[in-house]
């Protein structure tokens, strides 16, 4: 997968995808991640790339022409045929989820923009957005942490890129509920004990422990995503037992 990130501060992105998981995916050539700045594109002796708002009000708006032209230069930069889906991160899209970060990780390519000040002017959306996206409600100074976001939730989906590809079969939102507990050893720390049950090798009674887990924590942070998951009779009686048991403690 080729990701192109459109942002006044490269060094950010670069600085973030070099170490880690990414930057492994990035060497095992799984993943490609370049940078455009838009201000390479604006033709003052400041290379201003903001301006006011038409209409007055607080803050600066990104101006079309820089920003146009660097999207521009890319496509025009694209193998023969081939054209990347344009994702613009701003606080007025839609939500990201682990749903959209699938469909993103079947992409060849993606161009990623990523807005500063009050907002890009509302033009350039018009004409090169497939997709207006926010990873959530309140407010970044940037699209810039917005789009690692965006690589990091996708990266992960790539094939190849987790050694254990399981591991993300099992994550929050990809079974619908909120991940279980885990440990490690030592099998008492400062006093508490790990879970007899995750002892005890009976896999059946350690299947029913996690799934008890998963529709606790999900019923205690986030009671809206059970009314989406597929719940079988007994994660109903489960939910049963939990709310008539849960007394606002975790
Ligand atoms: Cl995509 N951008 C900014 N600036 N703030 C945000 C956001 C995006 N998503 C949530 N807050």
């Amino acid at each position: 997968m080729r990701i192109t990130v459109f942002t006044i501060f490269p060094e950010l992105i670069q600085a973030v995808c070099r170490p880690s998981i990414l930057g492994a995916a990035i060497e095992n050539g799984l993943l490609d991640v370049a940078t455009v700045d838009p201000r390479t594109y604006a033709e003052d002796r400041h290379r201003t790339v903001d301006d006011v708002p038409f209409g007055g009000g607080a803050g600066m708006v990104f101006r079309a022409e820089p920003l146009s032209k660097a999207l521009d230069a890319a496509a025009a930069a694209e193998p023969e045929g081939k054209r990347s889906r344009t994702i613009f991160l701003t606080p007025a899209g839609r939500p990201f989820t682990q749903e959209l970060a699938h469909e993103l990780s079947r992409e060849e390519r993606l161009f990623l923009v990523s807005g500063r000040y009050k907002g890009i002017d509302e033009r350039v959306l018009e004409e090169y957005a497939d997709d207006r996206v926010s990873i959530g409600d309140y407010v970044l100074s940037g699209g810039e942490l917005p789009a690692l976001v965006v690589i990091d939730a996708v990266m992960r989906l790539l094939p190849g890129v987790l050694g254990d590809f399981a591991s993300a079969e099992e994550d929050s939102f990809q079974t619908g509920l909120l991940d279980v507990p885990q440990y490690t050893r030592p099998r008492e720390f400062r006093g508490r004990a790990v879970p007899e049950v995750l002892l005890s090798g009976h896999h059946e009674n350690i299947r029913r422990w996690r799934r008890r887990q998963a529709l606790r924590r999900t019923l205690l942070h986030r009671p809206e995503l059970l009314e989406r998951t597929q719940l079988d009779g007994e994660d109903r009686h489960t939910l049963d037992e939990l709310r008539s048991e849960l007394g606002g403690e975790e």
